[in-house]
């Protein structure tokens, strides 16, 4: 299948605090927060949505197209893309700037403290699907909100089906223009939290979103995800990692394995029971994009909890 990932190429850079933020966090002295995390350990990684969810994409056989901008430190981040069997052709590094870079620091209880530079992704909008060519499915992933919303309307004038993922952009993002990206969307996907925050800033619930979309897929964590069709839900259970090593990145493996799914023509069932298994993997390791493995090993750890499938 001809696909276009878009969203933020970006470097991780993850710490680990020993202790727990909300011990931290005092209810009644919340006028003035300043804290700093004396954190353990650091590690700078390959991350961004677009190239974790083209990274799952391509283990399990796919050669996703990328389109996104980065900076001029992303030599090595092609390099290792396209060894992966990413296609980056339609990546656009601007001279003068960084990769977006994500500053995120987890604690005992895996919760996450982050910020987000926006750096090269600010050139997001530089970039349109009518100059892509061809594409009979694309991800519009977190990204410059311009961008995104731009991404939409080219997507809908050429008749391209997308999936709407606009996760932590949410928060961003104003109610028109989510709602934008949603009406016209092929699939919505966000994880539970996101969805509240979508149905407050538009006023859509998943009724109103399936008047267009033909799915909603909300992720919920270790409880697997419910996909909404008309008139039925699908509740996908999770499969349990052999151990919850850095949850950065899981969402975008789930995406990239229910994508995988929709490439092989498979019903929205078995879609989000691939993005399960491949959320395992994504869970099992630091980064997005650290793990590895074959469509072998893929379809018999898919068959332990699901059944048989051919990948
Ligand atoms: N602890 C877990 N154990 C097993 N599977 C998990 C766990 N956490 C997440 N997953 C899998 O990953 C999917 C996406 O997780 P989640 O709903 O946490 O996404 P998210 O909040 O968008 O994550 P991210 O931190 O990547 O943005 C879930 O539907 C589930 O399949
Ligand atoms: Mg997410």
């Amino acid at each position: 299948m001809r696909i276009i990932v878009t969203g933020s190429i970006a470097y991780d850079y993850l710490m680990s605090f020993p202790g727990s933020f909300s011990e931290h966090l005092l209810p009644g002295h919340l006028q003035r927060v300043s804290l700093s995390f004396l954190v353990d350990s650091m590690d700078k990684r390959r991350g961004g949505c677009a190239p974790n969810i083209a990274y799952t994409l391509a283990l399990l056989g796919e050669r996703p197209r990328l389109m996104a901008t980065a900076g001029q430190d992303f030599d090595e981040y092609r390099r290792f893309l396209e060894g992966s069997g990413i296609d980056t052709s339609l990546v656009k590094q601007v001279d003068g700037t960084f990769t977006a870079s994500f500053f995120c620091s987890t604690d005992r209880d895996g919760n996450q403290i982050a910020s987000f530079y926006t750096g090269a992704m600010a050139h997001a909008g530089e970039l349109d699907f009518a100059a892509a060519g061809p594409c009979d499915l694309a991800i519009i992933s977190p990204n410059d909100p311009a961008a995104m919303v731009a991404y939409a309307r080219e997507c809908r004038a050429l008749g391209i089906p997308y999936i709407y993922d606009p996760s932590q952009q949410v928060a961003r993002m104003g109610g028109g223009d989510i709602r934008d990206g949603v009406v016209g969307a092929h699939i919505v996907v966000c994880n539970d939290y996101e969805f509240e925050i979508i149905r407050e800033k538009t006023g859509l619930d998943a009724d109103a979103m399936l008047e267009h979309a033909e799915a909603v897929v909300v992720t919920r964590g270790e409880k697997g995800a419910a996909i909404r069709l008309r008139g039925r839900t699908i509740d996908v259970p999770a499969v349990a990692p052999s151990a919850v090593v850095d949850p950065t990145g899981v969402g975008d493996a789930f995406r990239g394995g229910f994508m995988k799914g929709i490439a092989l023509g498979a019903d929205y069932q078995v879609c989000g029971q691939m993005g399960s298994v491949a959320a395992a993997y994504a869970l099992e390791h630091l980064g997005g994009s650290s793990h590895t493995y074959t469509r072998d090993e893929f379809a018999a750890r898919y068959e332990q909890h699901f059944g048989p499938i051919a990948i």
